[in-house]
């Protein structure tokens, strides 16, 4: 099985066969080396066998990829440990894309999803220097502030919202837990730490929703959003609270500066928890399908295995050379684009060491260096996981994956950015809800499985928050 994948996708990536001597420290490749087609996701179907045969070629650690269907967007991937650390680490590269030579050339087209997601923005991952540790440290203080206050809002919170969301499907006896579950946990989480109150974070929910629905209802729904949010930061201008908004604002942040931070906040981590919840659980269910004892003690090592060899941050664009490098057997110039390959670093050191990654902490999945998750955004975020899946076992303890689904062939979403589950069905014996008052009316997002989603057209100009929400969901 292996083996047939392995020669697929050498038939599709058609690297030149060059020879370790003739690629070094050549300034660009020969023309006639195809790119990696990295914008492909198809090509990750069987990741290992797409990492292993990459490593096998480059063993600079160095990959030329192309990074959309526009042969003009191009990069280089990240593929061993020790490039991707370095390339996060090292201050010879920039997080800023205004460094990037083909932008700066005219040749990325303004509707390019890659410049969507790094178009230059004041937040603390797009800038560098002292504007970068301006609003780092802003947002970390805030974070930091809210978890000390109210005895931490929004991490004690986590096993509430959890039981009212597994309220609204656990007497069903059955249900799809990517859009009826992992989806919702983070985002109401979120909306707890910028201060929304549950029915307002149900509004985000509903709205994110109809985004990801495309047609004429996802601009509106954007517009909403916007204002949503753009709202939260005036009424904390006026009247503040504890919440990260309101430090934001005493720190002495502009409006659009807030806006910027919380919209960075719903950007960065909504979708590698809502993959981490739906990974993890996905894992649980399927090495304890029948025995279930000491399924809670695996929960936390499950979730850092997770972390090394299913990271939901797969290959992100998200580095820019600064100056002429050697790098990777290859003399790079300043302004090339780095693809910073979390899931190919992860597979080769595992391969190649007896790293455990039941408990090593030394996965890049929280990044490295100065743009390194704040350790506030690690706790929040391994919380969720941790509270998100063990609360769902504890309600629902016969939970099992749907009828006929192969654990081995579970329908992931169609990316190389964002790695996770496009859905997990699963069935249990139907229980009453626990909260004695009205059931929250989530949005159902259950319909936007990957073939329908591919297939509704998407706003192309999205605003500022929704452009850093893409990639949620299937299919974008
Ligand atoms: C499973 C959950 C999460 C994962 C896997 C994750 C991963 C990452 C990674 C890899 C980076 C570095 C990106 C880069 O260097 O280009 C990052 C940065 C960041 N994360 Fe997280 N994150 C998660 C949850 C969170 C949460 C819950 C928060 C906040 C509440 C958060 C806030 C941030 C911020 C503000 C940055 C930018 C830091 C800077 O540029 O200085 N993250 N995250």
């Amino acid at each position: 099985m292996k083996a047939s994948i392995a020669t697929r996708i050498g038939a599709v990536l058609c690297p030149a066969r060059t020879t370790k001597r003739t690629r070094s420290l050549m300034t660009h490749y020969p023309s006639s080396t195809r790119p990696v087609p990295i914008y492909d996701p198809s090509i990750t179907k069987d990741s290992d066998a797409l990492w292993a045969k990459l490593l096998a070629e480059y063993p600079g650690g160095l990959v030329p990829v192309q990074v959309e269907p526009d042969p003009n967007v191009t990069g280089w991937l990240t593929i061993t440990y020790d490039m991707t650390r370095r390339v996060m680490e090292s201050p010879e590269f920039t997080r800023d894309s205004r460094h990037w030579g083909a932008l700066k050339a005219g040749r990325i087209p303004d509707d390019s999803p890659t410049l969507a997601n790094c178009r230059h923005r004041p937040n603390a991952l797009l800038n560098d220097g002292e504007l970068h540790l301006r609003y780092r440290n802003s947002l970390v203080n805030a974070l930091e502030a809210n978890a000390r206050g109210d005895q931490g809002r929004a991490l004690n919170q986590i096993g509430l919202v959890a039981d009212r969301i597994i309220d609204t499907f656990c007497a069903a006896g059955e249900a799809e837990l990517i859009s009826q579950y992992a989806f919702h946990l983070p985002t109401l989480a979120l909306c707890r730490l910028v201060g929304l109150n549950v029915s307002e974070g149900v509004q985000v929910c509903t709205q994110m929703a109809r985004f990801w629905e495309g047609g004429p209802e996802a601009a509106k729904a954007n517009e909403e959003l916007m204002n949503l949010m753009a709202a939260v930061v005036r009424t904390r201008r006026q009247k503040p609270g504890g919440d990260v908004a309101s430090l934001m604002i005493e720190d002495g942040l502009t409006d659009e500066e807030v806006l910027n931070q919380t919209a960075l906040l719903f950007g960065s981590s909504h979708a590698p928890i809502t993959h981490l919840v739906g990974n993890t659980l996905a894992r649980l269910l399927s090495e304890f399908s029948t025995e279930r004892a000491g399924l809670f003690l695996q929960i936390p090592e499950t979730i850092n295995t997770i972390l090394w060899e299913d990271p939901p941050y797969l290959c992100v664009p998200a580095r820019w050379t600064t100056d002429h490098i050697e790098l990777g057997g290859y003399r790079l110039p300043p302004g090339e684009l780095l693809v910073v390959g979390f899931g190919p670093a992860h597979y080769e050191l595992l391969t190649n060491s007896d790293v455990d990654p039941r408990t090593s902490q030394v996965h890049l999945g929280w990044g490295a260096g100065r743009h390194r998750c704040p350790s506030a955004g690690r706790d929040l975020g391994l919380a969720l996981a941790e509270v998100g899946v063990a609360r769902l076992l504890r309600r629902l303890p016969d939970i099992k994956l749907g009828e006929g689904l192969d654990p081995d062939q579970l329908p992931r979403r169609l990316s190389t950015d964002v790695s996770g589950l496009s859905r997990l069905p699963v069935s249990f014996t139907p229980t009453a809800p626990i909260d004695k008052g009205d059931p929250w009316n989530l949005a159902d997002l259950s319909g936007l499985t990957p073939a329908a989603s591919a297939t509704t057209p998407q706003p192309k100009r999205l605003g500022i928050l929704t452009r850093l929400l893409r990639s949620i969901l299937p299919g974008d």
